[in-house]
């Protein structure tokens, strides 16, 4: 029975090595079309195979990615365990990335990248970091991580998810009934939630006119949980100030999209967390452990949650 990694060659390579030093017993393919599709008992991959019913002995299917919306988990065989990736290569990107975009919307870089654009040298209003409140939807492993890495600046933090969360220094608020409230008070919101039947489009307008006047967006998770037509509308008559986004709907952004020249966003192409091989190679090989000790895995998607 075997391994069956479905990514780039780069990629391969080091899990391959990683696979050969750990888990020699288990062969390692990195090419679908060598190997029966009947001998593969987990398969990494970033979507199923089109023909996923061929591999009758599959046992975990693991995303190489955290976020699993590509999959169409309603379809998955019942008896394959679909696994996200939870790995310290991923974590450690986002909190880069949400601390990059958060400090440029606390300070105002939108609005001096257009000031640069007119050679205009002039000083705009300032807030200290203690005055300026930080919320994040989704307080899963990456939501939680970037609190973390956000806490030194001393931003009020605040966050939002399905149920309850204890986290020190953090006020946290749960379910649909408690979002309205939390949206009041924030002044950067940052989006960190998977994509769900219930998360399409949550970033819509009216959803935006529930935060503060001026507020700015960080949205890291799905394009198609931002209706990009609010944004627009949002930014253009001030009631957001500005917008980073790493993802869109579609992707790429299409090169006529009012987004691209709009002076109030910064828009990265879903570069703002990459899975580092090294790490997830390790994170795989351990669950692959715990998976044949008969223990939980880390990261196993709810089929019903749909993340
Ligand atoms: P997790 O599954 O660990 O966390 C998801 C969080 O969202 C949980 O706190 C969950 O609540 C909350 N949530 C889900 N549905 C709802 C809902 N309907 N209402 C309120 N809260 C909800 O995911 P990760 O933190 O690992 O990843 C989050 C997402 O980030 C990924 O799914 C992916 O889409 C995106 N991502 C983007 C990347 C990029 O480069 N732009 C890279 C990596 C990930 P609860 O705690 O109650 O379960
Ligand atoms: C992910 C992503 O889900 O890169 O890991 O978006």
């Amino acid at each position: 029975m075997a391994f069956l990694f479905n990514s780039d060659a780069e990629r391969a390579k080091i899990f391959a090595a990683e696979f050969a030093r750990e888990l020699p017993s288990l062969p390692f393919v990195a090419d679908a079309g060598s190997v029966d599709p009947a001998a593969v008992r987990y398969l990494l991959t970033w979507t199923a195979p089109p023909d996923l019913e061929r591999y009758v002995n599959l046992e975990v299917l693991f995303s190489i990615g955290a976020g699993v919306d590509q999959f169409a988990i309603d379809r998955l065989p019942k008896n394959v365990k679909l696994v996200r990736m939870i790995e310290d290569g991923i974590t450690r990107m986002m909190q880069e990335y949400v601390t990059l975009a958060v400090l440029a919307l606390h300070r105002d870089l939108p609005g001096y990248l257009d000031q640069q654009s007119a050679r205009e040298w002039r000083m705009r209003p300032v807030r200290q970091a203690s005055e300026r409140r930080v919320g994040v939807l989704g307080l899963g492993n990456l939501g939680q991580a970037v609190l973390d890495r956000l806490s030194p600046f001393g931003f009020p933090l605040s966050g939002w998810s399905r149920s309850p969360r204890e986290i020190p220094g953090v006020a946290c608020h749960h379910g649909e009934a408690a979002l309205t409230d939390f949206l009041a008070t924030q002044d950067i919101l940052i989006c960190l939630l998977p994509l769900t039947v219930e998360t399409r489009g949550i970033l819509n307008a009216s959803l935006l006119s529930k935060l503060p006047r001026g507020a700015g967006l960080v949205h890291v998770g799905r394009g198609p949980q931002l209706d990009t037509d609010a944004l627009v509308a949002a930014l253009d008559n001030g009631q957001l100030a500005g917008a980073v986004l790493d993802v869109t709907d579609p992707e790429p952004l299409p090169a006529d999209h009012p987004l691209w020249r709009h002076p109030k966003a910064i828009i990265t192409p879903h570069i703002a967390s990459v899975t580092q091989p090294e790490t997830a190679a390790r994170t795989v090989i351990a669950n692959i452990r715990r998976h044949e000790a008969g223990l939980d895995l880390i990261g196993l998607v709810d089929s019903d949650r749909g993340y």
